[in-house]
C-alpha cells in the first residue's frame, strides 16, 4: 500500500452539531493524519465548482444550497491506503445504508445531510486537495 492524500470535508451539519473533534478524531484512530486544515462558508461558486461532476444531477441544487448553509471544515488527510480508508469511515452515502460503527451512521441524519465528505479515487483526491490548497499549506510531518 502506498502512502495516499485525500480531502475530507465534515459538513454544515456535522459542524453545527459540534461534532468536529469526534470526527477527526476517528481519522486519526484509524492511522490518518490531519496534514492540513481550514474552516471555510463556502460560497455559491466555490460549491457547485466543487460538485461540478453532480451538475446535471436533481439533487444538485439541495445539495449546493447544504453545502453552503454553514461552515463546514476542509483537510487533507494523509497515510496508508487513505482515500479508501476515509471512505470505509466515512460508511455509505446514505445514513440509513450505512454500516455501524461509521461516520455517516453515527453521526448523520439524512443523506442530503450526511456530515462529512471524502475523495472517491486517486484522481479526484488530487483534483479536490488542489480545489482548496495551495501547496505550501500542506505540512506532511514524514
Ligand atoms: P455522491 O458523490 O454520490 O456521494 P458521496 O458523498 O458518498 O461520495 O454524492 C455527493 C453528495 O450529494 C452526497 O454526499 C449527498 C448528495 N446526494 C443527495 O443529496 N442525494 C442523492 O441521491 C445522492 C446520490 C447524493
Ligand atoms: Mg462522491
Amino acid at each position: 500500500m502506498a502512502v495516499e492524500r485525500t480531502l475530507s470535508i465534515i459538513k454544515p451539519d456535522a459542524v453545527a452539531k459540534n461534532v468536529v473533534g469526534q470526527i477527526i478524531a476517528r481519522f486519526e484512530n484509524a492511522g490518518l493524519q490531519v496534514v492540513a486544515a481550514k474552516m471555510v462558508h463556502l460560497s455559491q461558486e466555490q460549491a457547485e465548482g466543487f460538485y461540478a461532476e453532480h451538475k446535471e444531477r436533481p439533487f444538485f441544487g439541495d445539495l449546493v444550497a447544504f453545502m453552503t448553509s454553514g461552515p463546514v471544515v476542509v483537510q487533507v488527510l494523509e497515510g496508508e491506503n487513505a482515500i479508501l480508508t476515509n471512505r470505509d469511515l466515512m460508511g455509505a452515502t446514505n445514513p440509513k445504508e450505512a454500516a455501524e460503527g461509521t461516520i455517516r451512521r453515527d453521526f448523520a441524519e439524512s443523506i442530503d445531510a450526511n456530515a462529512v465528505h471524502g475523495s472517491d479515487s486517486a484522481a479526484s483526491a488530487e483534483r479536490e486537495v488542489a480545489y482548496f490548497f495551495n501547496a505550501d499549506e500542506i505540512c506532511p510531518r514524514g
